[in-house]
């Protein structure tokens, strides 16, 4: 699906507010944001597994409403203990994690988080994933009619799963088969999540599109590792771990500059995104919507706050909305002598 350009309609802009209130964001920039069909109040969503599992977690130092859209962790069919301690290892510019898709199994899910997610007064995005394409198709299958879930995204590229990193996002023909069959089995605007650790991500974006996704978000943590040089051990039972925050930011922006150009459905930019002045960056180059992710943990209201400063950078680059913002990377060569 092409990206649609239309007015947004509810929610309304979670910028609007009046002003006077130093919370609110100045009354006069438009934030809403299009992904397909959906219409987000801004452009600023939470990275799934970085904003609790159900968001509710981040309430007492933020305002959710204010969000455009929040992403949960990641869901699976059947319960997943994840990975063994240690899961996590901060780095000098970010944060290495082995989770391991660890969550409650999608009926506890939507018995016990889901409720905590339908008054939130945001956009709430589900993240599926599954070890076979059968279990993407089998997750797909029980979204529809569930109340209060917005879009889904696809986790096609959590590398801390099978043993050296391996994910669906790093075949095509994978990707389409996973990317379809969701698609074929629900209405939810379908996102799929890309992972930068392949050698063309725009081929794999491309899979994606031509299966039917909504939108792509971009991107998933790079691969690392960390050792321990005195137990000559690794860190991470799994060896391999993934790699997010500040450390990550040119290469994400460079890898969403290129799927932006290589494909037509909107992209959501992912990694290192900390500030307003970041989500700017990734807005420029063609994001449509950016995801906060690393930057939550050391700073829990870090998303609120790109929400609330955005109005006054768009102002200062001349914009009065997003939409009129998003894309507007200048060409050096365009550039009169
Ligand atoms: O290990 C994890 O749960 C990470 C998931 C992801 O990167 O998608």
């Amino acid at each position: 699906m092409k990206e649609t350009r239309r007015e947004p309609g509810a929610p309304p802009p979670a910028g609007a507010a009046p002003g006077g209130d130093p919370d609110s964001a100045a009354p006069d920039a438009d934030l809403a944001v299009s992904l397909g069909d959906l219409v987000l109040a801004n452009p600023v969503m939470t990275a799934s597994g970085t904003f609790g599992g159900s968001g509710r977690e981040f309430a007492p130092y933020l305002d959710l409403s204010k969000l455009g859209a929040i992403v949960v962790k990641t869901i699976t069919p059947r319960p997943r203990p994840g990975n063994p301690p240690p899961r996590t290892r901060e780095t000098a510019a970010g944060l290495l994690n082995s989770i391991g898709l660890q969550n409650p199994g999608f009926d506890r899910w939507v018995g016990e988080v889901l409720p905590l997610l339908r008054d939130i007064g945001t956009r709430v995005v589900i993240n599926i994933a599954g070890e076979t394409p059968a279990e993407y198709d089998e997750l797909a299958g029980r979204l529809d009619g569930l109340p209060g879930i917005d879009a889904v995204e696809v986790n096609i590229s959590c590398p801390n799963v099978e043993q050296g990193g391996a994910c669906p996002a790093q075949d095509p023909a994978v990707t389409h088969r996973v990317i379809s069959g969701v698609r074929a089995r629900t209405r939810l605007p379908v996102i799929a999540k890309l992972s930068p650790n392949v050698e063309d991500v725009t081929v794999i974006a491309r899979a994606a599109e031509d299966a039917g996704a909504d939108a792509v978000s971009l991107v998933n943590t790079f691969l690392g590792t960390a050792v321990d040089w005195r137990t000559r051990r690794p860190v991470f039972r799994n060896v391999v771990a993934g790699l997010s925050g500040p450390a990550i930011k040119p290469l994400a922006l460079w890898l969403v500059y290129r799927v932006v150009r290589a494909v037509s459905v909107p992209v959501i930019g992912i990694g290192g995104i900390s500030t307003a002045e970041d989500a700017m960056e990734f807005l420029l180059v063609g994001a449509t919507a950016i995801q906060v992710g690393t930057a939550s943990f050391r700073t829990p209201s870090a998303a609120a706050r790109i929400v609330r400063e955005l109005p006054a950078l768009l102002r200062e680059a001349g914009a009065g909305s997003v939409r009129e913002y998003r894309g507007t990377l200048r060409s050096w060569s365009h550039e009169a002598s």
